[in-house]
C-alpha cells in the first residue's frame, strides 16, 4: 500500500497536461527527472518490503547418488530476507510511461532442508545469498479512468546473477552433494515470482489506492475544485505533464439567479523549460477566476461595513457626521446616526496574471444607510467603484493565496436618495475606507486552494513565477 501510495506522488502531484482535447487544462503539473527520482527512492522501500513478503513453495526433488541409488531432498520453510534494491533508476519511456531498472539488488532466502537416503536422515537449516538482481519493470500510463490516473505494467523481467547458498548440517559429504541443487531450483523459483508479485502489486494495490483518489476536492461550504485528469500524463524525455481540469464548481444545490458571465476557457499554456525542482505546477487565470464566478455566484462576494469594525487607529466613525461637510442635508435629515455600507460585487471580478505580476479588477456596488433609532435603514446613496488591485501570491501550507495591496478605488453615482453631491469628495471618503477594508477582503482569501489534494505531500522550496496568464510554482516534494 504504501508503495502504492508513495508512486501516487508521479502522477497526482498535482495537475498534468498534454491533452488531445480542444480544451486546455486549468492547471498542469510537471514531475521532472528529481520529482521522478524522488518518488522512486521513496517507491522502492515499499517494492523491497512487498518482495520481501514472496512465499516460496516447498521444493522437493531426487537426486541420483549413481550405483548407491538416490536421496530424496526437501526445502521448506523458507523466507526472503534483507530485500536490498540499491541503484534503481527511473526514466522516462516517451508516449509510454516509466522504466524502472536495477542490476543490483540482493537478498537472502533462510529455510530448513531435510534428506533422506536410505537409512540416513539428515535435516538443517540453509542461507542463501541471492546477488546481481536485475529487474526492469515498464509502467504504462497511457490510460485514465474517470479523471484519474491509472497505471500497468507494460513489461517486467527479472534475472538473477548469482546465488551462494551455506547449509548447515553433520554429514558434509552429502550436504555439498545439494549444493547445485539447492542453488538452482530456488533461484528458478525466485526468478519465476518476482515479476508476478510486481504485477499483482502495481495492478492491485498501486491502481486501487489511485482509484481511490477523490478528484474532486470540497474547498469550504461553498466550492470544490475539480482536480480531474484531462487526458493521460505526457511523458517527454525530461519531465511528465499531467493535464489537470482546474476548474471549480459550487457546492451547494441552491439555486440563485443566474448572473452574467462571459463563458471561462482556460489558456494556452508552454511551460519553460525548467528542472530545478522536483515538480512544477502552473496555475492558470482561469483557476482562479471560475473561483471567483462561483463564489459570486453563491452571494459570498459581498460586505457589510459598520462602524464598530473600524479599528480606532483609523479615527473614523462610520456614522452620518462624516457626511457633514459633503452632503449637508444628510447630516440635517439623520443627525448622528451610525451608517453602514454594503458592498458587493456587480460582475465577476476579473483576475489577470502576466508576467508583471498578478491584478484584479472588481468592480463592485457599494449602497449606504443611516441606521435609524428604531434599527431600520435609510438608503443614502448607491455607488460603483471600480478599483484595479495588486496581488500578492503565496503558498501556507501547500494553500495557493492571494492577498490583494492597497489600491485606489474610483466611484461613480448610480442613484442618490439624498438629493445631487460632489462625487469626487465622497471618492475621497471612500478610499479612507480601503485599508479597512482591505483586511476583511484578505482574510475571506486566507485559505486558499491546495495546489494538491494528496495528503502526506509537503512542498518546500518553492519558487513562484508570472507568466502570460499562469503562475508557476516550483517546489521540493517530501514525503510524510
Ligand atoms: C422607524 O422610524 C422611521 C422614522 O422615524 C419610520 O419611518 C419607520 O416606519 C420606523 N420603522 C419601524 C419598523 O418602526
Amino acid at each position: 500500500m504504501d508503495f502504492a501510495y508513495r508512486l501516487t506522488l508521479l502522477f497526482s502531484i498535482a495537475a498534468f497536461v498534454g491533452t488531445a482535447d480542444a480544451e486546455n487544462p486549468g492547471l498542469v503539473v510537471r514531475v521532472t527527472q528529481k520529482g521522478l527520482d524522488y518518488a522512486l527512492q521513496e517507491g522502492v522501500i515499499a517494492l523491497q518490503q512487498q518482495l520481501s513478503h514472496i512465499q516460496l513453495k516447498d521444493i522437493s526433488g531426487t537426486y541420483g547418488l549413481g550405483f548407491l541409488g538416490h536421496a530424496n531432498y526437501k526445502f521448506f520453510s523458507m523466507n526472503l530476507g534483507n530485500v536490498q534494491l540499491p541503484g534503481f533508476q527511473v526514466s522516462p519511456i516517451p508516449n509510454v510511461g516509466l522504466k524502472l531498472s536495477t542490476s543490483g539488488g540482493f537478498f537472502e532466502v533462510n529455510g530448513r532442508w531435510d534428506v533422506r537416503y536410505s537409512f540416513i536422515h539428515e535435516d538443517g537449516t540453509f542461507n542463501l545469498k541471492v546477488g546481481g538482481l536485475g529487474m526492469s519493470i515498464g509502467l504504462n500510463l497511457r490510460n485514465i479512468e474517470h479523471g484519474k490516473p491509472t497505471v500497468s505494467v507494460a513489461d517486467c523481467s527479472c534475472r538473477i546473477a548469482n546465488v551462494e547458498v551455506h547449509m548447515s548440517g553433520t554429514i558434509g559429504w552429502l550436504v555439498e552433494l545439494f549444493h547445485g541443487a539447492v542453488e538452482s531450483e530456488i533461484r528458478k523459483e525466485l526468478e519465476n515470482k518476482i515479476c508476478p508479485e510486481v504485477n499483482k502489486f502495481i495492478n492491485s494495490d498501486v491502481s486501487s489506492f489511485l482509484r481511490n483518489q477523490p478528484v474532486n476536492k470540497k474547498i469550504d461550504h461553498i466550492s470544490g475544485l475539480d482536480y480531474s485528469l484531462m487526458g493521460p500524463p505526457s511523458v517527454m524525455a525530461n519531465w511528465v505533464d499531467v493535464f489537470v481540469k482546474g476548474k471549480f464548481y459550487g457546492m451547494s444545490h441552491i439555486h440563485h439567479p443566474p448572473i452574467f458571465a462571459p463563458p471561462l476557457t482556460p489558456p494556452a499554456m508552454s511551460l519553460p523549460p525548467e528542472q530545478d525542482h522536483m515538480v512544477y505546477f502552473a496555475v492558470s487565470d482561469y483557476v482562479f477566476n471560475t473561483a471567483l464566478l462561483t463564489y459570486q455566484r453563491a452571494g459570498a462576494l459581498v460586505l457589510t461595513l459598520t462602524d464598530n469594525m473600524i479599528p480606532k487607529k483609523f479615527g473614523i466613525h462610520l456614522d452620518t457626521n462624516l457626511l457633514q461637510r459633503v452632503i449637508p442635508s444628510v447630516s440635517k435629515m439623520y443627525p448622528n446616526m451610525p451608517m453602514k455600507l454594503e458592498m458587493s460585487a456587480a460582475s465577476t471580478p476579473a483576475l489577470n496574471i502576466n508576467p508583471g505580476g498578478v491584478t484584479l479588477s472588481p468592480v463592485g456596488n457599494i449602497q449606504a444607510y443611516a441606521i435609524l433609532p428604531n434599527s431600520s435603514l435609510a438608503p443614502l446613496f448607491l455607488l460603483q467603484a471600480k478599483t484595479n488591485a495588486f496581488a500578492k501570491v503565496a503558498v501556507n501550507s501547500g494553500n495557493v493565496v492571494l492577498s490583494l495591496e492597497n489600491g485606489n478605488v474610483e466611484v461613480s453615482l448610480s442613484h442618490s436618495d439624498v438629493g445631487p453631491f460632489s462625487v469626487s469628495e465622497i471618492n475621497k471618503l471612500m478610499n479612507l475606507f480601503v485599508p479597512v477594508v482591505l483586511p476583511h477582503v484578505n482574510d475571506f482569501l486566507r485559505n486558499g486552494f491546495p495546489l494538491t489534494f494528496i495528503e502526506h505531500i509537503q512542498l518546500r522550496d518553492i519558487v513562484i513565477k508570472t507568466y502570460e496568464h499562469y503562475l508557476l510554482f516550483g517546489a521540493n516534494v517530501h514525503y510524510h
